[in-house]
């Protein structure tokens, strides 16, 4: 990080008004937002979308496992900043409004971060958005946070000029976003059916550099205390993702909204697999896989392969913004074994795609070939993937391909796998549930 750059963090303080009224405290707040997936309704071909979301998607499983590596390449504080906390691209908008009175906006959600922030005026530097940039100048609910706030402690990498609290988060991909932690009213929820909920601690990016998002800010949803979910009560939120290519938003719940008590759109059994925290990646959502079954076969998967090492490597989380599953290497391998022995058609990769577990779609007459299932086993839980969840048709080779990949690290569960899956993050109780569902009727 430049000196340049901590010159323009020390000026943002000057610059950033100072605003007080009273606070009020945050009530048990539940509501219902609604997920854009970013390619949703954008007229590209379906094959475009797959083989975009796969590249979003294998960069960010190599950037999420390296969140834990510290810069320490001079003595500036600045530069010995995180790398990095999430990747700068996720998959789903969300629509939210901040201030008093409310301006609307959208932002990325994130399972990956915690941190929820947006552009603000004055611009040292901003990216361009869909919205105008927020003016904290323009909202009577604007306050800024002093360094010894608790918020400004759960940062990575707290910055304190004239006891004012800035944070900085600094993306692998060279992105940036700086500024004020302050506190702010939002309104959450779909148009009238919304809800205020005041003193939501939130980043203020005065500087913001890269090409970063297709909103206006993200929205962390991660594990740690910044996080949305953390700074609501009870915190806990819930998912139900629409097919991948659906036009229909896919419902997004908070609090007391989130449960699996009053659906009626569930399809199958809800089962739930504990959380588990990695201290050294501790806003990751982790839980324990100990095994996969592809068709009629368990998967000699050494536990080696799944296991959340003590120096924070490996381990499997669940997420929201990485599409197609990532496997560790030996497992992948097996999974890709398992694939070439069942099914009776030669397996090739697809450039295209990028996918290694790929068929030559059957030439007409069509034989009907059969594809095994996929069954992820969990601490306590079996999540058995329906077809849809997991094979994608690229048109423009004629294959088919497993929309999973190999990673050098930890695995991860994406959210291609997790479609018409009602999806709850239980943080009060420490329990991913999960239940097939049709998200497009909630
Ligand atoms: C919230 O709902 C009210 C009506 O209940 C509406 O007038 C207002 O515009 C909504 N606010 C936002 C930000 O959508
Ligand atoms: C921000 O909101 C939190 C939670 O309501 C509150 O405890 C804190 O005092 C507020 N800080 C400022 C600077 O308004
Ligand atoms: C952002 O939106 C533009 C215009 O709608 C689109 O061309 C672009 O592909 C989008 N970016 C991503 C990352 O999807
Ligand atoms: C769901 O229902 C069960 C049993 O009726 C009850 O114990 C539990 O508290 C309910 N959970 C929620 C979130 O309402
Ligand atoms: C595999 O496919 C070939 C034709 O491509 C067919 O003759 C053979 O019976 C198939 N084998 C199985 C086990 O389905
Ligand atoms: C998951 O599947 C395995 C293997 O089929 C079975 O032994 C286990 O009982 C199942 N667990 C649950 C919770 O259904």
């Amino acid at each position: 990080m430049s000196t340049r750059l901590l010159f323009l963090l020390s000026i943002i303080t000057f610059i950033s008004p100072t605003i007080s009224t009273t606070c009020t405290s945050n009530a048990n707040t539940g509501f219902r937002a609604s997920l854009r997936h970013i390619n949703a309704n954008c007229g590209l071909p379906k094959d475009e979308i797959i083989s975009r979301a796969v590249q979003r998607s294998s960069k960010r499983v190599k950037t999420l496992f390296s969140t834990s590596k510290i810069f320490t390449t001079s003595t500036n504080p600045v530069a010995s900043t995180r790398i990095l906390v999430g990747p700068s691209e996720g998959e789903y908008l969300m629509d939210l409004a901040i201030g008093t009175p409310p301006r609307p906006y959208s932002a990325m959600i994130d399972t990956g971060s915690d941190l929820i922030w947006t552009q603000c005026t004055p611009c040292v530097l901003c990216v361009d958005q869909p919205t105008p940039y927020f003016d904290p100048l323009a909202s009577k609910t604007f306050f800024r946070h002093t360094c010894s706030s608790s918020f400004c402690q759960a940062l990575d990498y707290p910055l304190c000029f004239s006891n004012i609290c800035v944070y900085m988060y600094s993306y692998s991909d060279g992105a940036n976003t700086a500024g004020v932690l302050a506190n702010e009213t939002f309104t959450f929820g779909i148009s009238s059916n919304n809800v205020t909920v005041p003193n939501i601690a939130f980043g203020c990016g005065n500087l913001n550099e890269g090409s970063l998002f297709n909103g206006s800010g993200m929205v962390g949803l991660g594990r740690g205390p910044l996080s949305l979910v953390n700074q609501l009560g009870p915190s806990k939120f819930a998912y139900c993702l629409t097919y991948f290519f659906s036009p229909i938003s896919s419902p997004l719940l908070f609090g007391s909204m989130a449960n699996l008590n009053n659906t009626n759109v569930i399809t199958g059994p809800v089962q739930s697999t504990p959380f588990i925290i990695n201290t050294a990646l501790p806003s990751l959502y982790y839980v324990s896989l100990i095994g996969i079954t592809v068709g009629t076969a368990l998967l000699p998967i050494p536990a080696s392969a799944f296991a959340l090492n003590l120096d924070g490597t490996g381990g499997v989380i669940i997420d929201s913004g990485t599409s197609i599953s990532y496997l560790q290497m030996d497992a992948y391998n097996l999974v890709k074994q398992a694939f070439q022995t069942q099914v009776n058609l030669s397996m090739v990769s697809n450039d295209n795609f990028g996918l290694d577990i790929c068929f030559p779609s059957p030439p007409p007459p069509f034989v009907t070939v059969k594809i095994p299932s996929i069954t992820f086993h969990f601490d306590g839980a079996n999540m058995t993937l329906p077809e849809l969840n997991y094979m994608l048709y690229d048109g423009s080779t004629g294959l088919y391909c497993v929309g999973i990949g190999p990673s050098t690290d930890g695995s991860i569960i994406g959210n291609f796998q997790q479609q018409d899956m009602y999806v709850l993050y239980d943080l009060e109780n420490g329990l991913l549930s999960f239940a097939p569902a049709s998200c497009d009727q909630m």
